[in-house]
């Protein structure tokens, strides 16, 4: 789609959030619109009348679609994802199928969100060690503060792509470099970044990832996607053995020992199927536009806000890293109690979020700039 031609009131228009909301936590959570509500509505009255046998939405091409479409988003083949509930189990999936070894050692953020995080506190006990990359300001001092920490004993680094609270995207290209020249495994949370930055799994040399659907790829609550490379799937153990993770799992018995030949060996047993229509819909919705064109409107709205509070005496976190493009505005401004004002952002109808002392604001397609202007007057005041 040719993005000066986007009618991007259509998709303003699709979210009835936008009737008594402005809703600026879409790096949280996301709320549903209304090409979704219509396509789960038909499925359910398909469901209602006909059960499992329903032709209104099938199994396999719902999967088919929704691994097709995060294919050619993050550049890896369909089979390599498999559709999970969050984050936290993918990442646990992961965390328990690594062979480490004690001794060996997994560096983790600062200040990460726990879904990248607690999953690897087991290890400990098995004497792997965890260490931890301090966050940075800039791109460039975080790569300082990687190299600073990996000592030949680090077999594993796990980070998110995007941080949750400052919304600097980590320089993934060179940490991927860095990975690849010393045989370390790299694991990605995704859950800022799947959407909102281009991710080129394969050239980043991702070993492994999950994300969740609802945040910038606006899907349900509880469905989450999880990446294997194809090289890594052998070596990954499958801690969660399930009727799913066989080959020819329709058939019961007898038993199988021959494990399902992609990432899917990890969707181990009857799944919730109204969501992947959900999110089928919200990803048929974003390649219709384009996610190149999501990705440009989101930041176009980020800047808007940006220069706004900008104007209005505010901190803005990414100025520290100009030049890289990011949808979440964390702002600040010296003497202003940041907890006071989401709440008086609440009160105004206007949806943020506090971390790590700032408003964090994320906008998404389906909002317009006279929202923006709105929150910047509120903010203002
Ligand atoms: C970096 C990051 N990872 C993961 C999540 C979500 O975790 P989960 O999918 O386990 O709920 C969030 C949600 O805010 C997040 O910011």
């Amino acid at each position: 789609m040719d993005y000066e031609k986007i009618d991007w009131a259509r998709y303003q228009k699709a979210y009835p959030v936008n009737e008594g909301l402005i809703w600026l936590n879409n790096c949280g959570t996301t709320p549903a619109g209304r090409f979704a509500t219509e396509a789960v509505a038909s499925y359910l009255d398909g469901y209602s009348r006909n059960g499992v046998f329903t032709e209104v939405q099938k199994f396999p091409v719902v999967k088919q679609n929704i691994s097709e479409i995060l294919g050619g988003l993050l550049n890896c083949e369909p089979s390599t994802l498999a559709l999970i509930h969050n984050t936290s189990e993918g990442i646990n999936f992961i965390s328990h199928g690594l062979g480490l070894h004690p001794g060996e050692k997994i560096l983790l953020l600062e200040n990460e969100y726990p879904s990248n995080v607690y999953p690897y506190e087991h290890w400990k006990e098995k004497g792997v060690e965890l260490g931890v990359v301090n966050l940075a300001d800039t791109p460039e001092e975080f790569l300082a503060n990687l190299k600073k920490v990996i000592t030949p004993n680090v077999r594993v680094i796990a980070l998110s792509a995007v941080h949750w609270c400052t919304g600097m995207p980590l320089p993934l290209t060179e940490i991927g470099d860095i990975c690849r020249e010393r045989n370390i495994e790299l694991i990605l949370d995704g859950a800022q970044g799947v959407g909102l930055i281009d991710m080129d799994l394969k050239k980043i040399g991702v070993s492994y990832m999950a994300f969740p659907a609802w945040k910038w790829l606006l899907g349900p609550l509880g469905l989450g996607v999880m990446y294997v490379a194809k090289e890594k799937l052998e070596a990954l153990k499958v801690i969660f053995k399930g009727q799913s993770s066989v080959v020819r799992d329709e058939e019961y018995l007898p038993y199988k020992s021959e494990l399902k030949h992609g990432t899917d060996r990890f969707e181990y047993s009857t799944p919730s199927f109204t969501d992947w229509v959900y999110f089928q819909a919200t990803l048929m919705m974003l390649k219709e536009i384009g996610f190149q064109n999501v990705m440009r409107r989101i930041y176009e709205l980020a800047d808007f806000l940006s220069a706004g509070l900008r104007d209005a005496g505010f901190h803005i976190h990414s100025d520290k890293f100009p030049g890289i493009k990011t949808g979440i505005v964390a702002a600040s401004k010296p003497g202003t109690d940041s907890a006071g004002l989401v709440a008086k952002l609440k009160k105004n109808h206007i949806i943020s979020a506090l971390r790590l002392g700032r408003i964090r604001l994320a906008p998404h397609i389906y909002l317009s700039e006279e929202q923006m202007k709105k929150v910047i007057a509120v903010m203002r005041d």
